[in-house]
């Protein structure tokens, strides 16, 4: 019966050597399958001596009892080693900083109107807005540019077939509020306005802070000191400004302000003066008895300035990966 035992002990050296689940079947029918060698064994019992036969069959049936827990024994370690060999391959850091959700952020135009709304409301400016889509009296008429005043041409209007239009700047949102609230008055209005324009420095779509102060004595030094202000407080350094003498037919005298920009050109930044006499009739204000500046800034040239930002359109293209640096 020795060999039974040399039997075994061949078969369970294979079993150690196997290193995947096939070569180890390979063994397991060599010796435990229908003709496997052991599987003979038993089947030759019936040859043996009849007192024989007991304790071979005893001998044979540990031996494959014992043949079959090697096999099982052999199963888990190979695939202990595969589970092992996949963790090599894959791996992964678990040290690292995991990532986190995605949060949104305003965008920078947003983040600049918020900044000049805290600011004026710090000198008591009310904010006060207006539509977008308006008519042809609150966007020119009413702010002294008749019918065939050149300065229409000038704004690149949108009209649209209604006969509407979309407002070229937020100036006729003075007029709304005056017409509603009298004077005195002190406001500001943002909000998008439209214009058929773009280039480096002008998108069809942008936005204004119009600012309005009617009141008892209010001059053009008023004006100049409420413009030093802001710029001061918006820029948080010193910038510099320059005032131009310019004409719009709403306001007498008017001027422009221009800021240095890093790359050392001017740009311009707002338009402003005293309102017209005419302005102030339309809307029923007596200018006998009442003064008052005015003053429309472009937000997204603010922007560009505060920022370095040297293209505006970048502002309005919604990519990502500029957006994001605002965060
Ligand atoms: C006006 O729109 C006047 N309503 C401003 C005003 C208000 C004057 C009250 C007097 C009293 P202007 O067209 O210059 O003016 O525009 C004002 C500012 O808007 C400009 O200084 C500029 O900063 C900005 N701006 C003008 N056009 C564009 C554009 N296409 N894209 C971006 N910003 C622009
Ligand atoms: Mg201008």
């Amino acid at each position: 019966m020795s060999s039974v035992a040399e039997l075994l002990k061949q078969a369970q050296n294979e079993v150690a050597i196997t290193a995947d689940p096939h070569e180890l079947d390979d063994v397991r029918v060599k010796y435990l399958g229908k003709k496997g060698s052991i599987t003979s064994l038993l089947k030759s019992l019936g040859k043996l001596p009849a007192n024989k036969r007991a304790q071979a069959g005893k001998e044979i049936n540990t031996a494959k009892d014992s043949l079959i827990e090697s096999i099982q024994a052999q199963q888990l370690k190979i695939s202990a080693n595969e589970i092992a060999n996949k963790l090599a391959l894959n791996k992964i850091d678990i040290t690292l900083s995991g990532r986190g959700p995605d949060s949104g952020n305003l965008h920078p135009i947003t983040q600049t109107l918020r900044r000049i709304k805290k600011i004026f409301a710090l000198a008591n400016f009310e904010v006060r807005i207006g539509p977008e889509i308006e008519d042809d009296y609150h966007n020119f008429t009413a702010l002294n540019i008749p019918e065939d005043h050149p300065a229409r041409a000038m704004h690149d209007t949108f009209y649209l077939n209604s006969g509407s239009l979309l407002r070229t700047h937020t100036s006729p949102v003075q007029i709304r509020a005056m017409q509603k609230e009298g004077a005195p008055i002190r406001l500001i209005a943002p909000g998008r306005v439209y214009r058929c324009d773009s280039d480096l420095t002008h998108t069809p779509m942008f936005t204004q802070v119009e600012g309005l102060a009617v009141g008892d004595n209010v001059s053009f030094a008023n004006l100049k000191f409420i413009l030093y202000e802001f710029v001061s407080h918006f820029f948080e350094r010193e910038v510099e400004l320059r005032f131009r003498p310019a004409y719009f037919p709403f306001t007498e005298p008017s001027a422009e302000v221009d800021i240095r920009s890093d790359s050392g050109d001017w740009l311009e930044i707002l338009g402003c003066g005293m309102v017209h006499p005419n302005v102030l009739r339309n809307v029923g204000i007596d200018p006998e008895k009442y003064t008052g500046y005015a003053f429309g800034m472009g937000v997204d040239r603010l922007a560009m300035l505060r920022y370095g930002v040297d293209d505006l359109r970048i502002f309005f293209e919604n990519d990502l990966r500029f957006i994001e640096q605002f965060s």
